[in-house]
């Protein structure tokens, strides 16, 4: 459609899981660039877990998304029509695109893409954000050591197989908890992975996870929260770390399950830390060299998990707490 800006409004704040009926479509006419601004073609979307939370409550980093706002959305665009210098009809950019095909943004938030580095699809995999939050939660948060053991949740998702596989790379013993015995294959096989644990036919986690890590665990990565965070816990070691990255599994509960093995904190001298991948902002083209330099050896792989069409966002939204998406999750809105 010709001068048509495709968009996805909230309509509704969800209970439980967020999905299609929580958001309308409409149609908006393209706005031309003015001074300093760009007008963009969104090629990719990322959908995050995080974005349930920002329908709801104030995460404390972003305000909530507000009833008939466009959602917010990270993503990648092309470059249209540029009134900002060094950025030129065709390049590509990472940008703050919202659920939306033909936004006009300010350069606030703009990173125009070096091909160099890795494929527009590279951009939104293993050198896009979820990469980046595994790379600095791992090392930076983890502060990860040759030897150790670590433990990551989650570990077939966006986050996860990237940071099972930078801790592998820096000479860890890594074991990987993940929902299914399809994604378990993926991350011990084809990941290399050493171990991985199906959270989901184990009777009991922490005696599964003691199984697999009979001297105790070093680091535990962690994206689900909930009783996963507990059987973790109680495998810690002495000057263990816990990365808190994020909880899915309490993201969208109905009732929050209280965690009990915190007080191991204490006598295990354990550090427990929670992050925003944004704290590291500066630092985003060392960790995208290093993630680069890897994807080009075949060190690291990423399987993405692309939806196609601007409408299969909100479905992407509910399938991410569904669990049926293995790997990081986009949507595809134009070639
Ligand atoms: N701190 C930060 O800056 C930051 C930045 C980005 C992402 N994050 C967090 O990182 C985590 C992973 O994000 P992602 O984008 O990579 O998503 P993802 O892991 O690709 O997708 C979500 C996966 O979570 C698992 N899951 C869903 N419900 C669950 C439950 N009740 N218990 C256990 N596992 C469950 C499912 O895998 P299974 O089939 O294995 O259950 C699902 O496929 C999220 O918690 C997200 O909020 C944090």
């Amino acid at each position: 459609m010709r001068n048509a800006n495709r968009q996805l409004k909230l309509k509704s704040r969800p209970v439980g899981l967020a999905g299609p009926d929580n958001f309308e479509e409409s149609i908006a006419p393209i706005r031309q660039p003015g001074d300093g601004e760009v007008l963009l073609e969104t090629v990719y979307l990322s959908v995050d877990p995080a974005m349930r939370v920002w329908l709801k409550e104030d995460p404390g980093y972003v305000p909530p998304v507000e009833i008939g706002d466009v959602m917010r959305a990270g993503g990648i665009a092309r470059v249209i029509d540029s009134k900002i210098e060094g950025l030129q009809t065709g390049d590509f950019v990472a940008a703050r695109v919202g659920w939306q095909s033909h936004p006009t943004l300010d350069a606030q938030g703009l990173h125009k893409l070096d091909l160099d580095l890795g494929s527009v699809e590279d951009w939104i995999g293993p050198l896009g954000t979820t990469a980046l939050t595994a790379w600095f939660g791992m090392r930076e948060v983890g502060a990860i050591a040759s030897g150790e053991t670590v433990l990551v949740s989650g570990a077939a998702g966006g986050v996860g197989q990237v940071a099972g596989q930078v801790a592998k790379l820096e000479g860890c013993r890594v074991v990987g908890i993940a929902g299914g015995a399809a994604k378990c294959a993926f991350i011990a096989d084809e990941l290399r992975f050493d171990a991985a644990i199906d959270y989901k036919s184990e009777a009991d986690l922490t005696d599964a996870i003691a199984n697999v890590c009979p001297e105790g665990v070093d680091v535990y990565f962690d994206n689900v929260g909930g009783p996963t965070l507990d059987a973790a816990l109680a495998n810690i070691r002495l000057n263990g770390r816990v990365v808190i990255c994020g909880r899915i599994s309490q993201t969208a509960a109905d009732e929050l399950y209280g965690v009990k093995n915190v007080g191991l904190l204490i006598g295990k001298r354990i550090r427990m830390q929670g992050f925003i991948v944004s704290d590291y902002q500066d630092r985003y083209d060392e960790a995208r060299r290093w993630l680069s330099d890897k994807l080009k050896a075949g060190d690291i792989k990423q399987r993405l998990h692309i939806l196609d069409g601007l409408e299969k966002a909100p479905e992407g939204l509910t399938m991410l707490f569904e669990g049926t998406t293995t790997g990081k999750l986009a949507v595809k809105v134009s070639d």
